[in-house]
């Protein structure tokens, strides 16, 4: 058939043709792993639906987004060793050779930690308490098993989790109550005999109020004159909308890292929801009651919250990336906002979007706002 355009439309037809491609052809959005590559690997919890497959879309998302991974619970004591002589490791191995396969920094998570630890840990075969020798021997055990296992792939180890209270003690744990403050100690000698070749941190949170924070320096710093390993602090980082200032955790960043100390955010997310301030922190086991008016978007975020979101997010790397020269590791505690633990605690069943990605893997606002920070 003849062309019946002269060749001027046909060339601006072209032009037309050209530029609508581009437009509607969406531009790819960088992996955020990519994008903060010069300033601290970024991370993300995993857990079984994700590392089973059930869910296909979550390993290809969780390779082109982070480079370093955590279990969500696969190493936790219940999991790893649920009840005495007997380690199930399967969730963690699988965990592991992805995170390898991937080339991610592997997080091992947690070797000595009040929650998520059986009761049988503090006691005898009837029933009784563990004397302090006991308990020392069976935490060694666990240690070494559990380090040993993994030794040459998880590169770093939450030695120890939330072992000081807010006010700065030490918590009244069953650790501490058995065996004596020196628990602490001999946990980061015993993982460093297990494998001298992984990094050592201590882990909590609300760890930036300067209360608890006050409290953790003095025991950094007497491990350290000891000589006893310690590489890096985790500051959990289960943050809100409006809480903790940006200053406190810029001021907290400075003094862990003055010790000599790695610093990491380990656990991050933003609760977008309203939370009585009683459980403000990220204790597992507490709880509180569930009233509509604590859930108040389940169907969707508002733009007015989306935006506020997105600002505090900013706000936040705009302090780790002042800090990029310390902070060497910021692992966001969930893939996406469905995937969160704030969706069930400390109230169950309501609708959270505390971090970057939405329920179906889509970057939300927040996201570009954290990746505009690191090019400032
Ligand atoms: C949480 C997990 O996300 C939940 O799936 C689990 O039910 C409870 O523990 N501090 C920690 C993490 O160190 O291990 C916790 O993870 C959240 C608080």
């Amino acid at each position: 058939m003849k062309n019946s355009f002269s060749p001027v439309v046909r060339y601006f037809l072209s032009i037309l043709f050209l530029t609508f491609s581009l437009l509607s052809c969406k531009k790819k959005d960088p992996g955020l792993k990519d994008v903060f590559s010069d300033a601290f690997l970024i991370g993300t919890c995993m857990n079984v639906t994700q590392i089973n497959g059930t869910d296909l879309k979550a390993k290809p998302f969780i390779a082109a987004n982070f480079n370093s991974v955590t279990a969500e619970n696969a190493m936790k004591w219940e999991r790893i060793h649920p009840v005495p002589g007997k380690y199930d490791f399967a969730v963690a191995d699988s965990i592991v050779k992805f995170a390898l396969a991937n080339k991610m920094f592997v997080v091992g998570h947690v070797l000595v930690w009040h929650s998520q630890t059986p009761d049988w840990v503090f006691q005898d075969s009837l029933g009784n308490p563990l004397t302090r020798d006991a308990l020392i021997s069976r935490m060694k055990e666990h240690i070494f098993t559990v380090v040993g296992h993994f030794r040459g792939r998880v590169k770093g180890w939450d030695v120890l989790n939330e072992a000081v209270d807010e006010d700065g003690s030490l918590r009244k744990s069953k650790w501490l109550e058995i065996i004596g403050k020196d628990y602490i100690q001999l946990a980061f000698e015993f993982a460093n005999a297990a494998d001298p070749w992984a990094e050592l941190y201590y882990n909590d949170y609300n760890n930036e109020l300067p209360a608890k924070r006050e409290g953790i320096l003095p025991i950094i710093k007497d491990l350290k004159q000891k000589g006893v390993k310690i590489d890096g602090v985790g500051i959990q980082g289960h943050w809100h909308l409006d809480s903790p200032k940006l200053n406190v955790i810029d001021e907290s960043i400075s003094k862990y890292a003055s010790l000599g100390l790695k610093v990491m955010i380990t656990e991050m997310e933003v609760n977008v929801l309203p939370t009585p301030p009683e459980v403000y922190g990220a204790d597992v086991s507490q709880q509180a009651r569930y009233l509509e008016t604590l859930n108040p978007y389940p169907a969707g975020l508002p733009d007015s919250v989306s935006n506020q979101l997105a600002q505090r997010y900013a706000d936040l790397f705009g302090v780790l990336m002042k800090h990029k020269d310390a902070v060497t590791r910021v692992t966001f505690w969930g893939v996406h906002d469905g995937y969160s633990w704030k969706n069930d605690w400390p109230i169950k069943g309501r609708t959270n979007y505390p971090l970057l990605f939405d329920r179906n893997y889509k970057p939300k606002k927040a996201f570009y706002s954290v990746i505009k920070t690191a090019k400032n």
